[in-house]
């Protein structure tokens, strides 16, 4: 489960799918440190283990630092989705743990006029955290590519892991965020290779977001993306997400539908077993036309890429 423990971002990515979540559009802009206590409860009598932060920028949660003590003196690990543009106060409660207890994934995807005063704090938190994160970007746009040369440097010069996680920017259901058609997946596929070549040379590994297909690669393709990465999943399974104010919802670009609350579950795995239930009409779907006869989705390879683009193909706007 990923809390979304602000709504408030330092950052306008243009294709952000929390944005119908944050600040503005909600009344709460920071989650209640009892909602995550319940959360904590909740994870840990199921034997989880991680702690899933992100907003928002999570790092501007005003008792940041608190959420992150509590959790590791739980015993769970933490794992920080930051855009990495954090205050001094949040750079220094990570620093204070062990590495190999919170991680962060970094996301650094150029789509966003930053103020030079970020940036700063950007370059600040890559070298005094650049151990523990994995650099992050989404693709949201196939006309403006995205130089993943940079992010080879920066993993060389602040020692980041050696994995880059790529994903493509996916709709909100219902509203209006820049995202890539599905029409678009074979370009996609090749903006990836191209990457992947890059980070082959540097001994990078690739790793995928949710939402991605086979039929994104030709078989040529297929070859240089198996040699850089350690896993090629194409998945979409709840990932389930909390707002500050006790809403639940499948994943972001399903975040304006099925909402449920918090407060009707015991159990985490009820939330999932619910949202695997309502969403399972839906995956038969697909992304495109084409997911119908696919021989990828027929062999259970590959689950239809992001549920969003079937749920608006039905063209369901329910609750
Ligand atoms: C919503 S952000 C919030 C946390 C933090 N502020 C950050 O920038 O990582 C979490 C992740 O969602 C990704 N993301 C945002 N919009 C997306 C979209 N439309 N499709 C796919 N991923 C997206 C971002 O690239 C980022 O890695």
């Amino acid at each position: 489960m990923n809390l979304l423990i602000t709504t408030i971002c330092n950052r306008k990515c243009r294709f952000c799918f929390a944005k119908m979540r944050l600040a503005g559009k909600q009344a709460t802009p920071f989650m209640s440190r009892k909602m995550i206590n319940d959360v904590m409860d909740m994870l840990q009598k199921e034997d989880g283990r991680q702690l899933r932060l992100l907003g928002g920028e999570p790092t501007l949660h005003p008792e940041f630092s608190e959420i992150v003590d509590a959790a590791i003196e739980r015993g769970l690990d933490v794992l920080v989705f930051s855009n990495g543009m954090m205050p001094e106060k949040s750079i220094a409660a990570i620093e204070r743990h062990p590495v190999e207890k919170i991680s962060i994934l970094c996301n650094i995807s150029p789509q966003a006029d930053d103020h030079p005063s970020l940036i700063k704090r950007r370059e600040e938190a890559l070298k005094r955290l650049g151990c523990r994160m994995v650099p992050g970007v989404t693709i949201s746009n196939i006309e403006e590519e995205i130089d993943i040369g940079q992010y080879l440097e920066s993993i060389e010069k602040f020692g980041m892991k050696k994995q880059i996680r790529v994903g493509i920017a996916q709709p909100i259901v219902g509203k209006d965020n820049e995202h890539i058609h599905p029409k678009d997946y074979p370009k996609i596929g090749g903006i990836i290779v191209k990457m992947a070549r890059q980070c082959i040379e540097k001994e990078v590994l690739l790793g995928f977001d949710c939402g991605m297909t086979p039929c994104m690669f030709s078989g040529d393709q297929w070859e240089v993306v198996m040699t850089c990465t350690s896993g090629y999943r194409s998945q979409c399974a709840p990932i389930i997400d909390l707002g500050p104010d006790g809403n639940l919802w499948h994943c972001f670009p399903l975040s304006e539908v099925f909402n449920e609350k918090l407060s009707s579950f015991s159990k985490r795995t009820e939330i999932v077993e619910l949202y695997e239930k309502r969403m399972k009409p839906f995956h038969q779907f697909g992304c495109s036309p084409a997911c119908v006869r696919c021989k990828f989705k027929r062999r259970g390879l590959c689950r239809g890429g992001c549920l969003a683009h079937a749920i608006q193909g039905a063209n369901y706007s329910g609750k």
